[in-house]
Order: structure tokens, then sequence, then C-alpha cells
């Protein structure tokens, strides 16, 4: 990992993290700096659960997908057994990215360079003519020592969250708060209940803007009127509450999520959500760079890819209950679904990428916070400004 804590410039973070009646957001730079997107991969991102991927684009025992993490090569595989790993995309040899492609159906990772094979779960097993030719083992050498290096990993709502730090918090601290929360509407069996939909669940949108734009425009529901009038008719402005579920996450909830009314959608639902909330719905920016959706037929991730600065792919995907991901009885309902969801993200385009391009202005200061509406889009402010200072700080 690079440490670029010197190289940065100060940045007033005191003021993002005042109470929101003083503070000022994130300034422009955090935003445009290519610097500070390689910081933030370090100290931000890097510190905790970040999602990498969705596991259904590794369908098969034998899937390998490579995947750019903000600039570092990574690998994830799908194992013998239908696990998941994730490595560092690097031969042990003479560093040769291994995998340049999705691939399905491999016993394992070959190196295009001298053929070192690895198995999936990593273990270097062969290095052909490493002693001469003919001879495949060399004095000195072991293969137990050059297996590929293992970025932490964990798979939960059909997200892989990968951990590049070796000593963050587990897993299960990081969900905690959040499973808790979500289990008077799920109930105790969570969000294994949830099956992704293959057919029509992938929704892929590229922005040019920050990651963080994204995060904080999905956190607050201040912009519905404007921004989404179809979605604020059938869950309006007047009906959503701000939600701060944990120091990583926040977001809005909607008591008048109404889309089933609206377009006539049958779906199973969760069998333990509350009779008397059926049109209650929760929408939660898990920091750093996924956005969940809840309601009582189906559910959402997205996962924001951060590309460059200024630029971000958005990958969304839809899970239902019960038969509702495949079955063609129910294909309508999820079109519709997938309709609305897309329109909505749709519609979120021109915000987040024309609050990027203002990011370049001398005339941005950070901006200011509505001490009402924008509550949840401070708390990540507060949440990347505290992540900033402590990557600030000498070692
Ligand atoms: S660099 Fe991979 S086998 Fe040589
Ligand atoms: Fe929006």
């Amino acid at each position: 990992m690079n440490d670029l804590s010197t190289q940065i410039p100060a940045i007033d973070l005191d003021a993002v993290t005042n109470p929101i009646a003083s503070s000022r957001g994130m300034p422009g730079r955090a935003y445009t700096d290519p610097q500070l997107f390689e910081f933030e991969r370090d100290q931000v991102l890097g510190k905790t659960w970040a999602g990498l991927a969705f596991a259904s684009e590794l369908p098969l025992n034998g899937s390998l997908l490579p995947v750019d993490f903000m600039g570092l090569p990574l690998l994830v595989t799908r194992d013998q057994q239908g696990e998941i790993n994730v490595f560092h995309n690097v031969c042990r040899h003479r560093g040769m990215t291994l995998v340049a492609a999705a691939q399905d159906h491999a016993r394992g990772v070959r190196c295009p360079y001298h053929s070192w094979f690895y198995d999936l779960n990593g273990n270097l097993k062969t290095t052909p003519h490493i002693g001469g030719h003919g001879t495949h083992t060399a004095d000195g050498f072991s293969c137990a020592d050059n297996n590929l290096k293992s970025v932490r990993s964990h798979t939960w709502m059909g997200v892989i969250f990968i951990n590049l730090s070796a000593d963050g918090e587990d897993f299960a601290d990081f969900i905690g708060p959040l499973e808790q929360r979500w289990t008077p509407f799920m109930g105790s069996a969570g969000v294994s209940q949830l099956t992704p939909s293959s057919a029509q669940g992938a929704i892929e949108i590229e922005v040019a803007a920050n990651w963080k734009l994204a995060v904080e425009n999905y956190c607050e529901a201040y912009h519905l009127p404007w921004v989404h009038p179809a979605l604020n008719s059938y869950s309006p402005l007047d009906k959503h509450y701000n939600i701060i579920a944990a120091d990583n996450m926040s977001g809005q909830g909607s008591l008048a999520y109404t889309l089933c009314e609206v377009a006539g959608t049958e779906l199973p639902q969760f069998g333990d959500w509350p009779q008397e909330q059926l049109r209650h719905a929760e929408y939660i920016s898990l920091y750093p760079n996924v956005l969940l959706g809840l309601q009582v037929d189906h559910a959402f991730a997205m996962i924001l890819q951060p590309v460059a600065a200024d630029k971000t792919i958005e990958k969304l995907q839809i899970s239902y209950l019960d038969d509702g991901a495949e079955s063609n009885h129910y294909q309508v309902s999820r079109d519709a679904v997938v309709d609305s969801w897309q329109q909505v993200f749709g519609e979120d385009i021109f915000a987040v990428e024309g609050m990027q391009n203002a990011r370049r202005s001398p005339g941005f200061d950070g901006g200011v916070f509505s001490p009402v509406q924008d509550i949840p889009s401070h708390h990540f402010h507060g949440w990347v400004a505290d992540r900033y200072k402590q990557g600030q700080q000498p070692v």
C-alpha cells in the first residue's frame, strides 16, 4: 500500500466534522484529485469492508473473475466446493498479471508467462522447469512459501466484500448493526432467504462522478420531488424519515412504498414482515460503497465501483424471495420492479454528474447541509473526514 498521507495538503476536516448547523461538506479536491483517490483506496475503502463484485458474477465452481479495485488488480475464484476466495491477481514468480478475463470451468490459475499453476484456493502446485529443463523443483524453493497473496473476503446478500487491511474488524461486527436493524422485517433467517434474479436483476450504469457523490445522493430523500417525480408519487417525500443506523451507515426510509399497488406487482413476501408495515421500505448506504434497498417483496444491492476520481460504475442486483427470482409466473412483476429502479437510478445520473462538474469550481467550498433533510449525508461526510484524519496520522 502506498502511504500518501505526507503528500496531502491540508483540508479543513474539522469543518466537516462540526455539528451539522456549522459544518461544511468535503471540499472539491476530495472528488477530483487522483492522489486523493489513491489515498482513499488505502485509507478509506481499504480500511474496512468494501463491496467488490456480486457472487453471481462467478456462476460456476471453477469461475475466475479479475477485478480492478481502484488500480489494484484482484482475482476472485470460486473453488470446487463453491467457496469464493479473493487474491491479488499477481503471480508470485515475476509478478505477471495472472488472469486478464473472466473464465468458467477453470481447474486453477495458470500464469501465462512461465506457466506456474495455482489451484482455486491460491496454492502454488506446479512450477515447470524451475530447476532447469525437465526439472520441476529447485533446491531451496518451496511452493508452500509462494501461494497467492489472499485478501480477506466475505459474501453477504450476494455481495462479495473485501477488507484490504489485515487487522480490520471482523465482517460480523461490520454487518451486525444492519442485520439487527432488519431482523424485525426479514426475520432471523435474514438475507439468506433472498435469491438474485439472473434474468432481469442486473443493471450497470457508468457515471462521470466520484463514488462519494453516489453515496451521499442515495442517503437522502430531499431531492425526490424534483428528480424522481414518479417515485415520489408512490413513495412520497413527506412519508420519508432519516436513518442513522450505525457509525458506518445512514439513509432514509419510506412509510408509503406502494409500487405493488401502482404497478400491480405480485411477488412472494418475507414471511416475518409485520403485516401493518407492508408499505415500509428502507434505503441504506452501507459505507463505504454498497447501497442497499429493502422492500417487503424484494431487495437490492448496488456496488459502487470507483474507477477514477471522476468515474464510477454502479452495479445493481435485485433479489427476490422463494421462486420470485426465476419463476415465469412473476416475470411481469419483476419487469415492473426492474423498470422502476432503472428509472430512479437513471434519474440520479444528472444529479451526481452535475455535482461532480461543479466540484472543480473555486466557487465550491464544500457546501452546507440542511439541518433536517441532509442529516444522513452529513453523517457520511463526517465518517469520510474521520477516515481522512486517521489516515493522516503519522505511523
Ligand atoms: S511470472 Fe508467472 S510464472 Fe513467471
Ligand atoms: Fe435519487
